[in-house]
């Protein structure tokens, strides 16, 4: 190992943002640009989440139960990981890797320069339940979050703290002892800067293919409705020639039907009638106080009588594509075609499922804890799908393309494609891959 320790500038303890500018800046950010973070600033923001407050060199700037300083934070920088030593005011080197990209389950957070991860030390919570050792780490971590919080606000910086971390990948790379637990990673860095070269090149593009997309697809404009099925009210949106044949796209958790906005216009324009319901509870739909995918499956299904589409095929994401392979499952034939994008059987299958509750518990809504207890679909059941299935998935996503595959294998005639390098959105949203891949499969099916 060549690296060496770094010695920090003390950190500044005087002056600075007053406290109540601070509070009012505080947020959690998910956009940020790779420029390194000056020694100094550094220095000042450990110093602010997990540095010694008090002259008598015991007590720090975040509280911690009984005292016990648990806490080590163990600082990734491109260069390498180190350890925040607060007393000899330091950079421990501890490994000359980059592993910065291993804690992020979310794109945003690869880029940022800093990725400070607080790991506890449970051997030292001693007496207590293994409930109470979890309580204890897990409430230190949050006061050392947000004084990072803070002080990322002071300095200028940008900062979230993740939960979403496959932590035990993590725990591995870093090569920690059993006792050694990770509780949270916080993300650190500057906001973006204008963009320059490439990926402004790149963004542009972007924006004027949708711009296009959007006055071509003028031509054939979008026209909204509301219709009642199964007991629920559920707006939706239609566009496409009023005698193209019927495409419904199921939009993914949280979203609308403006969630597909480019397949919509990438059918239409190709001359289907493209119906993008919103979910119920979702979009323009009022909330619900309980959410299953067997039910939204089914108003999809209620929706394509109603309306009288004569068997439609029906493409959806995510929590779409589950519910496409729910209303398939139930009422076998009721669809020309089915296309799933990043869709699920059960909610364990994703990579790091523990980082993805935590993420989920803390969103706390009804609608986002559904994916954490359902679907539970049983692989042989796909059996019952009685059409050809499009299944897709980005090789880069939360859900495996193992999984994705035992979707597709388990589907009597299916076709996988996985998009090389792509998460889970990145292929669909605003992007036109997805929906020139679905216009291949229509066409091949004589759709
Ligand atoms: C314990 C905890 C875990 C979190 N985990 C994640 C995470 O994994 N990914 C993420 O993008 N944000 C995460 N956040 C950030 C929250 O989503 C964010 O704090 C919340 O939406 C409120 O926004 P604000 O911080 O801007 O007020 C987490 C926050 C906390 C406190």
């Amino acid at each position: 190992m060549n690296m060496t320790d770094i010695i920090l500038p003390a950190p500044r303890k005087e002056g600075g943002m007053s406290l109540r500018e601070a509070l009012s800046k505080r947020c959690s950010t998910r956009s940020y640009s790779s420029r390194p973070l000056p020694l100094q600033t550094l220095s000042n923001l450990l110093w602010a989440g997990w540095g010694f407050s008090h002259a008598n060199g015991k007590l720090r700037t975040a509280p911690s139960s009984h005292n016990r300083q648990e806490m080590t934070l163990f600082v990734m920088l491109p260069e390498g990981v180190y350890t925040y030593d607060a007393k000899s005011n330091k950079l421990l080197a501890w490994m000359d890797k980059d592993l910065r990209s291993s804690t992020c389950m979310q794109e945003y957070a690869t880029v940022a320069p800093v990725q400070i991860v607080l790991v506890s030390e449970t051997a030292k919570v001693t007496g207590k339940t293994p409930q109470g050792v979890i309580e204890s780490i897990y409430a230190n971590a949050g006061y050392i979050s947000e004084n990072l919080y803070l002080a990322a606000a002071a300095e200028g910086l940008v900062t979230v703290a993740r939960a979403m971390v496959p932590k035990e990948d993590v725990e591995r790379a870093l090569g920690l002892a059993q006792t050694q637990k990770i509780t949270l990673v916080q993300t650190v860095g500057y906001a973006p800067e204008p963009e320059a070269g490439i990926s402004l090149f790149r963004k542009m593009a972007s924006y004027i293919y949708f711009t296009l997309l959007r006055v071509s697809g003028w031509r054939c404009p979008e026209t909204t409705d509301t219709i009642e099925v199964n007991g629920q009210r559920l707006f939706y949106s239609v566009r496409g020639p009023m005698n193209g044949k019927p495409v419904v796209l199921m939009h993914g958790n949280g979203g609308s039907h403006k969630s597909m906005t480019t397949q919509q216009i990438q059918l239409a324009k190709a001359g289907y009638r493209v119906y993008c319901p919103d979910s119920r509870g979702q979009g323009a739909n009022k909330p619900l106080e309980e959410y299953h995918y067997a039910d939204m499956a089914e108003d999809c299904y209620c929706f394509i009588k109603a309306l009288g589409l004569e068997k439609p095929v029906v493409g959806g994401w995510s929590d779409g594509g589950i519910n496409v392979l729910l209303l398939e499952m139930a009422h076998p034939g009721t669809c020309s075609l089915i296309v799933a994008a990043g869709a699920n059987l059960y909610p364990e299958c994703c990579d790091d499922f523990e980082g993805f509750k935590a993420w989920v518990l803390e969103q706390g809504t009804p609608l986002a804890l559904m994916m954490i207890h359902e679907p539970h679909i049983e692989p042989s059941e796909l059996s019952a799908i009685a059409c050809p299935a499009l299944i897709t998935c980005g090789s880069k996503e939360m859900i495996t393309v193992a999984h994705t595959k035992l979707i597709a294998d388990s589907i009597p005639d299916s076709e996988l494609e996985v998009f090389e390098g792509d998460n889970h959105g990145s292929y669909i949203k605003r992007d036109p891959r997805f929906g020139r891949r679905m216009l291949e499969f229509l066409a091949s099916h004589g759709y």
